[in-house]
């Protein structure tokens, strides 16, 4: 029995070690130069026919350890989703929270991250991602423009940027002209950090007691809006008002406390279009061992001996 314990102990600190590398490596990793949203946007207008799919990420939140080992994991399985063949992988969104804390750093080892990925990446800005306000403009210099349009195929998307909670006058008055020049494609989609609503009840956030998701969800509800892409809570929700889809992704790598039965799980989405109709699956990520050993089993544990004894 002593010696199967021993044997077992060094099984798991090895698997956990093995499952450590891979973020190691990336520390050592040489940068590759940036590119911008608008650069990755230009690929896609040679594409052709109606059925095509794309991935969306959220709140990979790179310069953190926790956050960059498990997004690592993440891309991995994102670079299998073309293993089929079936129906092309055209690009990759992000929702936002592309670093940790918006230093050179954190954008140093999220341009790695991204290049990892076997797609043209575009990417929202999150609230963290403007934290450092020590170095202006870096998001410009790693992704590019903060809010854009552009098309692939038969469908439109809309890049807001949301960060400072709010949606400006200006800003509703340039997605109004975005969403009708979408009105001769089939669909149209959003990309924006913040949900108008919030996910989860429990949580801080929330956004619905301003007066701009409102008026945002009437807008997409009038123009006919297919989903709306968000992050900011650290948890996969999917919510349906007046025939809008609001989808939070925010697990693509951050570190989560929301139960993962209600969605605080690390994730991806696959979105598939056919045509006239769209549909996603949920490609859940299970933590790498060294984070599940270390902080979901307890994260989990917790919540369990929490519904028993409350
Ligand atoms: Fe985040």
């Amino acid at each position: 029995m002593k010696r199967f314990l021993k044997v077992t102990g060094i099984v798991i600190l090895v698997a956990s070690a093995v499952s450590f590398a891979p973020v190691v490596l990336l520390y050592l990793s040489k940068e590759p130069a940036p590119y911008t949203n608008a650069e990755m946007a230009e690929r896609l207008t040679a594409n052709r026919g109606d059925n095509f799919r794309f991935l969306v990420f959220s709140d990979n939140h790179a310069g953190l350890v926790l956050s960059d080992s498990a997004a690592l994991k993440m891309v991995r399985s994102m670079n299998r989703e073309d293993r089929f063949k079936k129906i092309p992988v055209d690009f990759a969104l992000s929702a936002g929270d592309v670093t940790f804390r918006s230093s050179k750093w954190d954008f140093h080892i999220f341009n790695i991250i991204r290049s990892r990925i076997k797609l043209p990446v575009i990417c929202a800005a999150g609230n963290h991602d403007d934290d450092n306000k020590k170095v202006r403009d870096i998001f410009r210099k790693y992704c590019g423009s903060n809010e854009m349009s552009f098309t692939d195929r038969n469908s439109y998307f809309i890049i807001l940027d949301n960060t400072i909670t709010n949606i400006t006058e200006k800003q509703f008055s340039w997605l109004e002209t975005e969403l009708t020049k979408s009105s001769p494609y089939a669909h149209r989609f959003i990309i924006m950090h913040k949900p108008p609503l919030s996910p989860y009840q429990q949580a801080w956030y929330r956004s619905e007691l301003s007066a701009w998701p409102y008026r945002f969800m009437k807008l997409c509800e009038r123009y006919k809006v297919d989903i709306v892409f968000t992050g900011h809570e650290h948890m996969f929700k999917e919510s349906s008002y007046r025939g809008v889809k609001y989808i939070t992704t925010g697990g693509g790598g951050m570190p989560m406390d929301i139960p993962t039965s209600d969605g605080g799980y690390h994730h991806y989405l696959a979105v598939r279009v056919l045509g006239d109709y769209v549909d996603l699956e949920v490609r859940k990520i299970f933590p790498p061992l060294w984070e599940y050993l270390g902080y979901y089993i307890w994260k989990d544990l917790f919540y369990t001996l929490k519904s028993v004894f409350l």
